[in-house]
């Protein structure tokens, strides 16, 4: 922000915020610029634009100042406000979890119509609570899939894993937050380990895993590179390495008929949806996301 002779008001404030964020080569820089202030001023955006003449107090100014500056230079705008929309629910974000992503909204998509046509097949009610389903997210991070699918399905139970103790925690808060804490029993695992001792197997098993390739890395926005977990991004030399594991574990742990959806990386496709070989697996599909990347591969454990 200029040094400010006259006291600063909602207007000046964004505009000089966007001209800013714009120079710094911010993405969305618009939407950026409103989010900071929002934050700031523990306003909404419909307040925002109600009230442009709004003189902002010393302590606001100093504040959204030194915001503005953090992402300028390439803080994420959730590590900031220490939130992201998902699945219409607020989560909690730290540096210890990947900011849940748009397109990872169609492994919901996805999941919620497997399970739909599946109770259509077996003749059951199409208003459909999900009793008695066992699901498991791999790779649960600020637990964004967990948490939607328990909204969505309140007589489910989810067990939610994550080899890194960090982002449970994280995971953990958001359960609380959302009130499907009792739904969820969360795992430190590498993949689906833990679960292997547990007497129950899955009518779904889900999972975004890490699957940015590491010699990808320096196309990576800085935002992604410099800022989230690695452990949440690299899924190896090539990226895909995950894949195999976790399709052998969920031919192992789904019951007949359960089902797998998985998010892909942009290039994934044709390295993972061979590992789904015909003696295991049938009803393959593949969705893509709104820019038509294959970005959801689903398959019926036989
Ligand atoms: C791409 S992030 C997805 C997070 C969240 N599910 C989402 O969709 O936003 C991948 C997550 O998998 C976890 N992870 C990485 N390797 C893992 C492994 N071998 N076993 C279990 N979790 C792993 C990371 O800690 C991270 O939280």
């Amino acid at each position: 922000m200029k040094p400010q002779t006259a006291p600063l008001i909602v207007r000046t404030a964004l505009r000089e915020a966007f001209a800013l964020l714009r120079a710094a080569g911010v993405p969305s820089h618009t939407l950026a610029a409103e989010l900071l202030l929002m934050h700031a001023l523990g306003r909404d955006r419909t307040w925002l634009y109600a009230h442009p003449e709004e003189v902002i107090r010393d302590f606001e100014v100093h504040l959204f100042t030194s915001l503005l500056a953090r992402r300028a230079a390439g803080e994420p705008t959730q590590h900031l406000t220490g939130k992201q929309e998902f699945w219409s629910l607020e989560f909690e974000v730290t540096l210890d979890v990947l900011i849940p992503r748009p397109e990872t909204e169609h492994v919901i998509e996805v999941a919620l119509d497997r399970l739909a046509i599946r109770e259509i097949r077996a003749g059951r009610k199409q208003t459909f609570s999900g009793e008695g389903l066992q699901i498991a997210d791999v790779g649960t991070g600020s637990g964004c899939i967990a948490v939607a699918l328990a909204k969505e399905l309140p007589g489910a139970t989810i067990q939610a894993t994550d080899i890194s103790s960090a982002a449970l925690a994280v995971a953990r808060r958001n359960a609380t937050r959302q009130s499907v804490y009792d739904q969820i029993h969360f795992l430190e695992s590498n993949l689906l380990d833990e679960a292997s001792h547990l007497p129950l197997f899955f009518d779904l098993i889900v999972s975004n895993p890490p699957y940015i390739g590491r010699r990808e890395a320096a196309t990576l926005m800085r935002e992604v590179r410099d800022h989230e977990p690695e452990i949440a991004l690299y899924g190896g030399e090539e990226g895909y390495e995950l894949y195999a594991e976790l399709i052998a574990q969920a031919g192992a742990k789904l019951k007949p008929g359960g089902i797998l959806v998985l998010e892909l990386g942009h290039n994934s496709l044709p390295a993972v949806q061979p590992l789904l070989d015909a003696h295991t697996w049938t009803n393959v599909g593949v969705t893509n996301d709104l820019a038509g990347i294959p970005r959801v591969l689903a398959a019926e454990r036989l």
